[in-house]
This record gives C-alpha cells, structure tokens and sequence, in this order.
C-alpha cells in the first residue's frame, strides 16, 4: 500500500492507495468518531455494501443510498439528506464516508462540509475519475439548474482511501473515459507517462492490476502536487483544466448527454494540442503521440457530427464570462509544460475548430 499526504494551509490529508486494502483494521486508524453514516448511491450499494458494511462493525454504522445519476447530484437531494442526519439525531461525533464516484464524492463532500458546521468526511472513491481526480483536492459541489458546480465549497476529507479493487466492476466506458484524466497528467507535467501508456495500452485496458496501481498513484500524487502549490485554483491548479474549455463546451452543447466527460476531454486536449502546435510551441511528432495513445485507449478524438461549431464557441464564451470576459486555454508550451493563453479571439478558435473537424 503506497501513502502520499495533501498538505494544504490548514490539513494534511493522508492518501492511501493499494489493492484490495479496506480492511476493518485500516479503518480503524483512520476513522475515531463513534457513529458513521456510509452514503453511496444503489448500484454501487448493490455490489459493495455488504462487503463494506462488515469493515465498519466495530462502529454504529447507518447506510443510506440515493438513486444512481448527475442529475441527482443537486439541491434537493442535499437537503434529503441533511433531513436523514437530523431526523436521526445525529450529531458532531460523526464520519460520514462517501463510497462512489464523483457524483457521491462532491455531493457526501458538500454535505460533510455542511451539516453541523462541518463533520468528520472519509473519500471511498469507487471509479478511475474519482481516484485520480475528483476525491482529491477538496471541491464539493451541486449543480444548479443554471449550471453545472454553481453551488458548493472547499471542504478537505480526513482521508482518502483509494482502492483500485472497485475498479474491476466499473463499465468499460466509465473506466475509458477516467483514462483521458489520467493521459492529462501525461500532457501536463508527466511525459514519461504519456509515453509508458502508449506502450502499455492493451494492458492497461484489461485492468491489470499493476499497471491500475502504477496509473492511479503517478496521478494521485500529480494531483497532489498541483493543489498544495495552490489549493483555490489561482495559478498552477488551473492547468489541470488542459482540453477542458473545449471539452466542457462540447458537454454542454450536447447538453450532458451521450458524451461522458472524460472523453470530452479527450477531444479537448487533442484540439488544445493542435493549437499548441499551430502556435510553434509543441512539435508535431509529440502531438501525433498524443493522438495515438488516447486512440489506442479507445478515446474519441473527434467532436461529434452532431453539433455545430457556432454552438461550440458559444459555450466556450458562456464560459469566458467567468474569466474577465477573454477566451482562456491551457497550452503546451513543450509535452509538460504547460502556459495559458488568453488572447484568442472567437474567431480565430471558430476557425480553429472548423479546421480541426476537416482533418
Ligand atoms: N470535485 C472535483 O474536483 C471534481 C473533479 C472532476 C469531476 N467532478 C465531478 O465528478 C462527477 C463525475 O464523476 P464520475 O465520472 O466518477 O461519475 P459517477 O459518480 O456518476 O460514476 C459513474 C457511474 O459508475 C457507477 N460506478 C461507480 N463506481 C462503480 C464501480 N466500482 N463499479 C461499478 N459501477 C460503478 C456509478 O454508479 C455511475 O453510474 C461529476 O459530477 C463532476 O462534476 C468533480
Ligand atoms: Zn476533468
């Protein structure tokens, strides 16, 4: 079992990541509160819970599990949970633990940080989004009608456990897509990794165990080091955000549907790195490496047929109001290096787009 720690301004979080590690004894020094509430969503629950449930015997132990879906990550099902936590009288001697992906991860983490002022909150991230991205680094959150994330706060768990075992059952899809993360911190700081996954992309694909332990820590601890240099996303944080401002933008104009959000990404940072290369900063034999991993890990590389280019930039500048109103992208200045532009116009990226759909 590998063990890197968050340190931020105010905790120092431990992260622990192994096979098959959650053991009633592991829990026990992580977990000193009397009650504990495990909320997990009903697939999840199904496959796990009775595994789980039996680590936890040694503590008043309450399961509740909420329907399956982004869509239930909102207001209204953080309020139905709050009503669970008071109606049975809990109180701060509490853990709560977060068994599932990103949805449970943000949702349980905004409750956590919440309910009585802030409770004890333990990350049991379940998919590869989960583990390399999302349970780390401290953002909770519930979507708005309006807007995905508009609501939440930075709320740090006491720890992560990361067991790549949960991985096993995720569908094939779901684990495809946490792989774009994963080729992202190839691309932004760790080229040696961008080049080990093309060489080991059949094996990563089967879920060896090895390659999920060696894939999943390299980007813990990468994760890990972007949010301690700055754990409110001024500066470097914002790299991590490389292939996201096209990708959110063709998420959002498929209104969230049929495109999960890692292979979003995967097109986004394609099309970033095109701009890289446009703008004489990424060489072209490093862009065609880049293609051919996230092909070989049955990424898509290109935007779907359906939607237009002028829906496109329009998300993308819905965005930029957020941003003092200018286009900004994450760009390679070389494969791990990493600068953001804000000087590009609506037009010039309308351009770009139109260009990048016609290769
Ligand atoms: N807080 C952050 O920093 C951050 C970063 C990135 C993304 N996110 C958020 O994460 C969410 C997406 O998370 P996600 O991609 O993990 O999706 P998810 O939580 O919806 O999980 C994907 C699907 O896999 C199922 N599943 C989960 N684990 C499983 C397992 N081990 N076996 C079988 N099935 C399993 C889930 O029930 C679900 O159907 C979004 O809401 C996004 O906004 C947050
Ligand atoms: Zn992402």
């Amino acid at each position: 079992m590998k063990k890197i720690f968050l340190t931020t301004r105010n905790n120092k979080v431990p992260i622990l990541i192994g096979n098959d590690i959650i053991t009633s004894k592991l829990l026990s020094t992580h977990i000193k509160s009397k009650n504990v509430i495990i909320i997990t969503n009903e697939t999840i629950g199904k496959i796990y819970l009775k595994k789980i449930k039996n680590c936890f015997k040694r503590y008043n132990t309450q399961v509740l599990e909420i329907k399956d879906g982004e869509k239930y990550k909102n207001i209204s099902i953080f309020t139905k949970i709050h009503d669970h936590l008071i109606r049975n009288r809990f109180d701060r001697d509490l853990t709560i633990v977060a068994l599932g992906g990103g949805v449970i991860g943000d949702l349980v983490g905004f409750v956590a940080s919440t309910f009585m002022r802030g409770v004890k909150l333990i990350h049991l991230p379940t998919t590869l989004l989960a583990q390399v991205d999302s349970s780390i680094g401290g953002k909770t959150a519930v979507n708005h009608p309006n807007g995905k994330n508009l609501i939440g706060t930075f709320y740090q768990p006491d720890s992560i456990i990361i067991d790549t075992k949960f991985l096993q059952t995720l569908p094939e899809e779901e684990y495809t897509s946490g792989l774009a993360e994963v080729v992202k911190y190839g691309l932004i700081s760790k080229p040696s990794l961008l080049v080990w996954m093309n060489k080991n992309s059949k094996k990563i694909l089967s879920k060896n165990k090895d390659c999920l332990s060696y894939i999943v820590s390299i980007s813990a601890k990468e994760k890990v080091r972007f949010v301690s240099q700055d754990e409110r996303e001024s500066n470097v944080r914002a790299f991590l955000n490389y292939g996201h401002t096209l990708g959110h933008a063709i998420e959002a104009a498929m209104n969230y549907r049929n495109i999960l959000h890692g292979q979003a990404i995967s097109i986004g940072m394609l099309f970033a790195s095109m701009l890289s290369v446009e703008k004489n900063m990424l060489d072209i034999n490093d862009f065609n490496l880049i293609e051919d991993t996230l092909e070989k890990l049955n990424l898509p590389t290109e935007i779907p047929k359906r939607i237009k280019t002028r829906d496109i930039v329009k998300h993308i500048k819905f965005d930029k109001k957020k941003q003092n109103n200018r286009n900004r992208f994450v760009l390679l200045n070389k494969l791990g290096k990493c600068v953001i532009n804000d000087k590009l116009t609506d037009n010039f990226l309308g351009n770009m787009i139109e260009h990048y759909r016609s290769q």
